[in-house]
């Protein structure tokens, strides 16, 4: 008999009746960095294989036009985001994974939206704020980004909605629609939950105050970057004033990232990671947590450069989950439509 990985999670078939919906999205706007792995998918991969859920995952295509971007790398950025979810661990037999641009209930439902929302709630958003402050065409589809991410989730009926901390407003604020929906046309709509993984907010390795960033793409570490380059990235991260590793997130801000990072990779307790340091360099640290990050990387490495060269399958495989998640969104535009008046 086949001996079951102790840390193997039971799977339960993926046609199921009465698990609850899980739902999350990410922008195809370049390559996923350790914040994105940890914060999100990552913990996409484990929700899936918990058998616990019904999941849908998403390529935010329509978000990413929001920021500046070359339509000619557009369709490259999808499907590359696309192998990032594959070589993760995702998995089309398991996951609805699906296009948000092929799906124009989430655009219909956006616009809907935006009639109940006071823009006044609109501007008080963080990522509206930094984004506008950061970019010289701040333009509507950034202001109205976050009801086009309320319309994302409630579209689904999803319960819960896995994300990294920044997005924690953008959740409440899709509560507040929900509620404001429901008792305005009659109850259609579900309240989502955020899940957060123990690392919400991966820090800068430059600076351990800040959020890691693509925007900063020198003190980020990309999943996809070499293992000369995470060398490099982790030799250089910054690190506190004293020379011991400890978790002590006010004092040492900087080694307490690095000790959630490793902590997170090999799923060991901070405690002991400290322990098994003690009296050791900065940079012995940083040569094991380099070391970690390399080989934990290695078979994505892998996997993503062989999907990629058979791109087509990917497109296939993305467009028959489009279908699949287009069905579930279609169904539920019609009975808002009829809700609003729109549909007799
Ligand atoms: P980015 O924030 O890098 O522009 P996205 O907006 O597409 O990328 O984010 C994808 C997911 O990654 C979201 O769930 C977001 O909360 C999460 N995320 C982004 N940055 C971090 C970070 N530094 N730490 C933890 N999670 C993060
Ligand atoms: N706004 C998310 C981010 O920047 C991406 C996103 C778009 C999303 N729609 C969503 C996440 C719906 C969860 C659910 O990271």
């Amino acid at each position: 008999m086949k001996k079951r990985s102790s840390t193997s999670h039971v799977l339960r078939p993926t046609s199921n009746i009465s698990r609850p919906r899980l739902l999350s999205g990410i922008q195809p706007s370049g390559k996923l960095h350790l914040g994105n792995y940890l914060g999100a998918l990552k913990n996409f991969v484990d929700l899936q294989n918990s058998g616990k859920y019904e999941c849908y995952f998403f390529i935010a295509d329509l978000h990413s036009l929001t920021e500046e971007f070359d339509p000619k790398e557009k369709s490259k950025q999808i499907l590359e985001l696309m192998a990032d979810f594959l070589a993760a661990g995702l998995d089309p037999k398991k996951s609805v994974i699906f296009q948000q641009s092929q799906i124009p209930a989430h655009s219909e439902l956006s616009f809907i939206l935006n009639t109940l929302t006071p823009m006044g709630e609109l501007r008080r958003m963080t990522q509206f704020k930094d984004k506008s402050d950061d970019q010289e065409n701040s333009n509507v589809g950034l202001f109205t980004y976050p009801t086009l991410m309320a319309s994302d989730i409630i579209l689904y009926d999803a319960k819960f909605v896995p994300t990294g901390d920044d997005q924690d407003q953008h959740l409440e604020l899709t509560r507040t629609l929900v509620r404001k929906f429901n008792s305005k046309f009659g109850k259609v709509f579900t309240e989502p939950q955020g899940l957060h993984t123990d690392i919400p907010r991966v820090m800068s390795l430059g600076d351990p105050l800040k959020k890691m960033s693509k925007s900063k793409p020198e003190t980020c570490l990309f999943i996809d970057d070499s293992p000369e380059m995470i060398e490099s990235k982790i030799k250089r991260a910054v690190t506190d004033s004293d020379s011991v590793i400890k978790f002590d997130l006010e004092k040492k801000p900087a080694v307490s990232n690095l000790l959630k990072i490793y902590s997170s990779l090999n799923s060991q307790a901070v405690k002991q990671i400290e322990h098994s340091f003690a009296g050791k360099s900065y940079s012995d640290f940083k040569s094991s947590l380099a070391d970690l990050v390399v080989n934990h990387f290695a078979n994505y490495r892998k996997k993503k450069k062989k999907l990629l060269a058979t791109h087509y399958s990917l497109l296939a495989s993305l467009n028959s989950g489009s279908k699949k998640a287009a069905k579930v969104a279609g169904k539920k535009m019609m009975e808002i439509k009829k809700k609003v008046g729109l549909l007799a």
